[in-house]
């Protein structure tokens, strides 16, 4: 080590070694960095023995801790589980109106309903149930066949003019075929009309009202639940008042379908969803 000597420059000693006259100055690592070095290499190694790392001819070392990240997901699934079940036990067992009052229970339907509805029911109702002609508006207090919790789970579970037995149906007549003169059609169609305070009625339509159309629809058009048989006094249309609109519908009439839930849902989800329905503004 001969030729080691002290750099004028820098003040650093060199290593001894030269080439061509270039000489390498002895700046080696600090001793902090080193000891952080020799650290992580024995954390490592430490590492590889607790936990999962190298494989072997047919498996893998698999730690001596038993760690696994499979493990921690199936504990997880089974904690999320078991606290799922906790509230679904309850939506199966209580009836809808129960579920509503209890606000935690309320709380959970509101979060899967609002899914469920965006999932199966916007297409037809709209987001948030703002209707379409013929797909009625969820989120006002017109009801068809009734607003109330109950009303409403019926209504989805069995669906109407559905494919249950049990899917509520109601048909109104055809009052073209024969039944109803072209000019009796046109004069309860006027009456229909002045029930919402939109023109003059006739003698002639106010008999044919009282004798054909008060039965579903109520004396003074104020709706018929037990039929399903939209108010007529409203000015709200189910259809449309427009033009001969309501000349073809009182004689020959569109009959809205509602799909049955029943077996599409299942019972959680049928709660769930109608009980959001039910929130949506209309709920009696
Ligand atoms: C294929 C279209 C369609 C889909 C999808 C649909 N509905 Fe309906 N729904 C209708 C029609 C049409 C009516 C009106 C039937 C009638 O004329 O009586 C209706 C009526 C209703 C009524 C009765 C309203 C009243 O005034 O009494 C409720 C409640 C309802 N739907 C809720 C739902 C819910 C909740 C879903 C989703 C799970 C859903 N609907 C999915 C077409 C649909
Ligand atoms: C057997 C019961 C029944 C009778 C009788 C009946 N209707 Fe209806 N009417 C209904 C039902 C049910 C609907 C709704 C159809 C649907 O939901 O798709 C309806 C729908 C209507 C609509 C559409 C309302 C809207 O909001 O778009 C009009 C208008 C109407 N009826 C007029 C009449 C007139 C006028 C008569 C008598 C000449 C009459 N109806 C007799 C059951 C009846």
């Amino acid at each position: 080590m001969a030729n080691i000597e002290r750099d004028e420059v820098s003040g650093t000693d060199t290593t001894g070694h030269e080439w061509d006259g270039l000489k390498e100055l002895n700046t080696p690592l600090p001793r902090w960095w080193l000891w952080t070095f020799y650290a992580t290499i024995i954390y490592a190694v430490g590492a590889w023995v607790v936990y999962p790392s190298w494989p072997t001819l047919t498996t893998y070392w698999k730690g001596t801790s038993g760690y696994s990240s499979r493990v921690d997901l199936t504990n997880d699934l089974a904690a999320q589980t078991q606290e799922r079940s906790v509230w679904t036990k309850k939506f199966a067992a209580l009836p809808i109106t129960e579920i509503a009052q209890d606000r935690n229970l309320q709380e959970v339907a509101m979060a899967g309903g609002k899914v469920i509805f965006a999932d199966n029911c916007a297409p037809c109702h709209g987001s948030s149930g703002t209707g379409a002609p013929g797909y009625p508006v969820l989120a006002d207090d017109d009801w068809l066949w009734g607003g109330s919790l109950e009303e409403i789970e019926t209504t989805v579970r069995y669906g109407i003019r559905g494919a249950h037995d049990d899917t509520r149906v109601s048909e109104m007549p055809a009052f073209g075929d024969d039944y109803l003169t072209a000019a009796q059609i046109k004069s309860v169609a006027g009456h229909v009309l002045s029930l919402s305070g939109q023109g003059a009625s006739s003698a002639e339509g106010a008999e044919v009202f009282e004798n054909e159309c008060a039965a579903c629809h109520g004396e003074k058009g104020e709706g018929g639940r037990d039929f399903g048989a939209p108010k007529l006094n409203d000015g709200l249309w189910l259809y449309s008042s427009a033009g001969d609109d309501l000349i073809a519908q009182i004689s020959k009439p569109k009959h809205g379908v509602m799909p049955t839930w029943e077996g599409r849902l299942d019972d959680v989800s049928i709660k769930q969803v109608s009980i959001y329905v039910h929130a949506l503004g209309g709920g009696e």
